[in-house]
């Protein structure tokens, strides 16, 4: 009777000891936040008439945006790892040459009419967005970016901006390199690889953005 008391005590004890540790599958999920960034000065004063997830046909348009096609796809996840129902994702980017869609910047009355410089787009069922847009190029003072605005309806969002891993500009660029830690760092610097089993000449990177919800 007291072994059967005492063999009941452990397997509660054990249970409880379970209980008490964090599932592996949560601690291994647990992802590293992404850091914020400046929205920077070029953010629209006024939206596009198409302001679609396929920045590089502008509607009603023939020409094609200048750059190399690339296809930015990831998915909106919170700190735990869980998708983002209904989360908001928008994109904006200077032209092939530097330039910004944008009253205030330099060289603005040249800016590539054919490429639409803003997106936005909502996170599918799976937590899923994807943009079809130009390699981001560097203008003066600045690496290569993408600048990224992620909404979470009712619970925040976060600006950030996507570096693209093997530019030389990422050593130096102060707004990159004001994230001190190198993993959060890392974090916001995306492999582009060829994409030619999506349309040809083109690339593609992955780029998920975690949030602090
Ligand atoms: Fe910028």
């Amino acid at each position: 009777m007291l072994t059967s008391h005492l063999k009941r005590r452990a397997v509660l004890a054990g249970v409880a000891a379970l209980l008490a540790r964090p599932p592996a599958s949560l601690a291994a999920t647990s992802a590293l936040v992404t850091p914020g960034q400046t929205e920077g000065p070029f953010y629209p004063v006024a939206f596009p008439a198409d302001m679609d997830a396929d920045l590089v046909r502008i509607k009603g348009q023939a020409a094609l945006a200048m750059g190399q096609i690339t296809h930015v796809s990831g998915r909106v996840l919170d700190h735990r790892g869980e998708i983002v129902p209904g989360a908001m994702v928008e994109i904006w980017q200077c032209d092939a040459n530097g330039i910004y869609n944008h009253p205030r910047a330099p060289g603005h009355a040249r800016h590539d009419r054919g490429f639409q410089g803003y997106g936005r787009t909502q996170v599918d069922a799976a937590g899923r967005y994807a943009f079809r847009t130009i390699r981001p190029v560097a203008y003066p003072g600045r690496a290569p970016h993408i600048h990224f605005k992620v909404h979470a309806p009712g619970l925040g969002r976060l600006t950030t901006q996507l570096y693209v891993a093997g530019e030389p500009q990422n050593a130096t660029d102060g707004v990159l390199n004001a994230i001190r830690d190198r993993a959060a760092r890392e974090s916001v610097i995306v492999r582009l690889e060829d994409a030619s089993d999506i349309e040809p000449g083109a690339l593609k990177g992955t780029f998920d953005v975690i949030l602090s919800i």
